[in-house]
């Protein structure tokens, strides 16, 4: 296959050309990333993040995230790295860890509702990073989806509730991590702040910095938000969702969809089952299950004869904190 300068497939070429473009010309540019699609607009330029919110439907107190293409270029948004921040860039950089920093001036109100701190990433992803890179800015980016619905986790999930909204999706193929990435607040001299769990573990990052807190208390679904981010419903099908530890027969009738984390017994015996039942994980893996998640969350939604998911909760360690807590929140009730 012949590739370009950085790596890039050269079928690929002709849409990251136009990419940069839109991005450059204030525009919005669907992408993929390791953990969901996100979508793109220079964070710089406040007009372009404007069309992000509008897109999206979201509520102006929820920031963003800004992603860049090399860790070293966090300097230009942040006015200051705790060293225990610069042992998780070492670590997990590029990865799935957003850091909540504070800010500099240059980056937009919009971006951080207008908080003193900012979240930055580095998406490993090339072709990400390859668009970041070129278009010369850093790039602000929500998760590919109309507010508190469903990530994307495919282009095609993007074009099938954005496609009007935004210039063009760049295919960085179905995404590895496939949940969100984790989000920590690093405020300086206090104890770092896990605000949403995600695709880098909690435990993970306790072996690199020793314990950390956990927010407490749910959100406020009218905002201003203290940790904004924390509303109880999100990430929710269309559908109702009822979260069950384990299965029993009497739920399994003929309007159930299942999201299974394993296998059972039960659920291969019911025919009437068949195609409503969405096995994560046939070994019961943690990082297998949260890479299929939301396709499966979205096959039961978009099923008509599904009337409710019934969905398994998760072993409480590891991706499970991650899983569970996109569980919860999707079967919140607005
Ligand atoms: O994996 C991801 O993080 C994806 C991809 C596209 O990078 N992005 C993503 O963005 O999930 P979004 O907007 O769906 O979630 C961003 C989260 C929200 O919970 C937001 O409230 C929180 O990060 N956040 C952003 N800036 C913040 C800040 N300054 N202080 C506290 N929380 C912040
Ligand atoms: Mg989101």
């Amino acid at each position: 296959m012949t590739k370009s300068g950085a790596g890039v497939p050269a079928e690929l070429t002709t849409s990251l050309d136009r990419a940069v473009e839109v991005l450059r010309s204030g525009g919005l540019v669907a992408f993929g990333t390791e953990t969901v699609y996100g979508l793109g607009a220079n964070a710089l330029d406040s007009n372009a993040v404007a069309r992000i919110f509008a897109a999206k439907k979201r509520p102006l107190f929820d920031p963003l995230i800004v992603h860049l293409a090399d860790p070293a270029d966090v300097f230009s948004l942040v006015t200051e790295v705790p060293d225990e921040a610069r042992r998780l860039m070492d670590r997990f950089w590029p990865g799935p860890l957003s850091l909540v920093l504070p800010r500099r001036e240059i980056i937009p109100d919009l971006v951080t509702s207008g908080l003193p701190s900012v979240a930055v990433r580095v998406p490993a992803h090339d072709l990400a990073r390859e668009l970041i890179r070129r278009s010369g800015v850093p790039v602000a980016a929500p998760s590919a989806n109309p507010f508190g619905r469903i990530s994307p986790t495919t282009a095609q999930h993007v074009m099938d509730h954005l496609a009007d909204e935004i210039d063009l999706v760049l295919d960085g193929g179905p995404c590895r991590v496939g949940l969100e990435s984790t989000v920590l607040q690093m405020v300086p001299g206090q104890r770092p702040v896990l605000l949403r769990p995600g695709g880098i573990t909690r435990e993970a990052i306790e072996a690199e910095i020793g314990p950390i807190a956990t927010l407490t208390g749910s959100g406020d679904s009218k905002g201003p938000q203290v940790a904004p981010g924390q509303l109880p419903q999100h990430y929710a099908p269309a559908k109702p969702l009822q979260i069950v530890s384990h299965w029993d027969e009497s739920l399994l009738d003929e309007t159930a969809g299942v999201l299974a984390f394993g296998p059972h017994p039960l659920l291969e015996s019911l025919p009437h089952t068949t195609g409503r039942v969405e096995i994560l994980s046939r070994n019961k893996d943690l990082t297998e299950a949260a890479a299929n998640f939301f396709s499966a969350l979205r096959r039961l939604d978009a099923d008509p004869t599904v009337q409710i998911i019934y969905a398994e909760s998760f072993p409480t360690e590891g991706l499970g904190l991650a899983l569970n807590d996109r569980l919860t929140r999707a079967a919140a009730k607005s």
